[in-house]
Parts: structure tokens; C-alpha cells; sequence
């Protein structure tokens, strides 16, 4: 599987989302990845499921929505509602994951559950028969254009021995370089925020982090 793109609009002009989505959509990115901060899961506040509805129209291309909430559940059925494909929450906002995978499940969404740079991989056993995606941030959430944390590959080698098949997503500098490492230890699934913005030329960076990949299968 892969290697698959999701641009993120966390690092757009937010008086713009629907110039950059429309492009993003038009040169074939796999999916379009919607950062949701609460103030308080992280301190940045972004955007709610209004957004994601009014953006999608705009094209087919899959959204979802990576919920950074301390109360995940309780966003869920507006983000479905909205046009979500897939929901990511994350493992350390809830003693619960299993059933709120089984809640998404019932609304009819992929499920995903995204764990931290500090959180053990071991968190994510119990689930990996029942999830869609396992979601590896590997910079500490909350904010675009920070540095890869290295320790955070070797978590993605660990969880693709423990689920050969799972969709395996990562999150946080990516770029050229990174993402080469990140496909060889086994992500399928690359967001990227500041990299696909850069220079305004979101074609081409997206292109240069397929090619990045493709050099190395
Ligand atoms: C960070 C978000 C990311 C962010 C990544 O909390 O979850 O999706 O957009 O940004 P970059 O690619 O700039 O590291
Ligand atoms: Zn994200």
C-alpha cells in the first residue's frame, strides 16, 4: 500500500482554505488532512466540522479529520456529517479507544487512533484487529513546520512487525528527505503540512514527495 499523500491545510492562509484545498484536490493527493485543535488536548485552537463541510464540495478526493480534542467522541458525528471519510482520535484522550473505534465504525467512518511522541507503541496492541489507520506523530502536536523526531521511526518499524498489513500514518516533518526514511521503516501514509505549502507551489511539492518514495520502493 502506498506510498499515499494527505496535505494538510494547517500551514495555509486561513483567510484561503479553498484556493489551496481546490489545487490539492486537482493534483491528486490521496487524501486532504484536517488538523483539529481544541485549546486544550493542544493549546492552539484551529477549526471545527463547518469548515470541513463548506470545503467539500469542492471535489472527491477523501477528507479527514485528526482530531487533537480532549473529547473526541463528542466530535464525531458532526465530522462524519461534514464528509469525513476517516476520524483519527488520539489514544491518550480516552481510558476508552476500543469503544470509541466501535462508535466510529457505527457511523459508518474508517477509524483511526494517532498516538503521541511520548506514548508507547504498546498502547495501540489491543486495537490493531479493529482500526482502519494507526496515526504516528512524530513531532509533538500542535504545530506545523517543526523537526522529524527520530525516535518516532523506529516506533513505525515496531508497529509494522506487529500489523504487516495496517495502514500505517505518519504526521510531522515530512519532507523529501524524512519521508524516504519513514517508507522504508513502513509508513504507508504521509501527511504534510509546511512542506506541500512551501513557495506557494503545492503541485510540485507534492510531486517531489511521491518521487522521494518512488526512489526508494
Ligand atoms: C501537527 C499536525 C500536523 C501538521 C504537520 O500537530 O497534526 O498535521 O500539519 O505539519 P508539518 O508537515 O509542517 O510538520
Ligand atoms: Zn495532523
Amino acid at each position: 500500500m502506498g506510498p499515499l499523500i494527505a496535505p494538510s491545510i494547517l500551514s495555509c492562509d486561513p483567510s484561503d482554505f479553498r484556493t489551496p484545498v481546490a489545487t490539492m484536490m486537482g493534483c491528486g493527493a490521496d487524501w486532504i488532512h484536517f488538523d483539529v485543535m481544541d485549546g486544550q488536548f493542544v493549546p492552539p485552537i484551529t477549526f471545527g466540522s463547518e469548515l470541513v463541510k463548506s470545503l467539500r464540495p469542492l471535489g472527491e478526493t477523501p477528507f479527514e479529520a485528526h482530531l487533537m480534542t480532549k473529547t473526541p467522541d463528542r466530535h464525531f458525528s458532526a465530522f462524519a456529517s461534514a464528509g469525513c471519510k476517516r476520524i483519527v482520535f488520539h489514544a491518550e484522550a480516552t481510558d476508552h479507544a476500543h469503544r470509541l473505534v466501535q462508535q466510529l465504525k457505527e457511523l459508518g467512518v474508517y477509524a483511526g487512533v494517532a498516538i503521541n511522541p511520548g506514548t508507547p507503541v504498546e498502547i495501540l496492541a489491543p486495537l490493531l484487529e479493529i482500526i482502519d489507520v494507526a496515526l504516528v506523530m512524530t513531532v509533538n502536536p500542535g504545530w506545523g513546520g517543526q523537526n522529524l523526531i527520530r525516535s518516532c521511526i523506529e516506533k513505525v518499524r515496531t508497529i509494522r512487525h506487529m500489523a504487516p498489513d495496517l495502514e500505517i500514518e505518519v504526521d510531522g516533518g515530512v519532507d523529501p528527505v524524512s519521508i524516504t526514511e519513514l517508507w522504508e521503516a513502513g509508513a504507508t501514509t504521509f501527511v504534510a503540512g509546511s512542506y506541500v505549502s512551501k513557495g506557494g507551489r503545492i503541485k510540485e511539492n507534492i510531486e517531489e514527495l511521491r518521487s522521494a518514495c518512488a526512489l526508494k520502493s
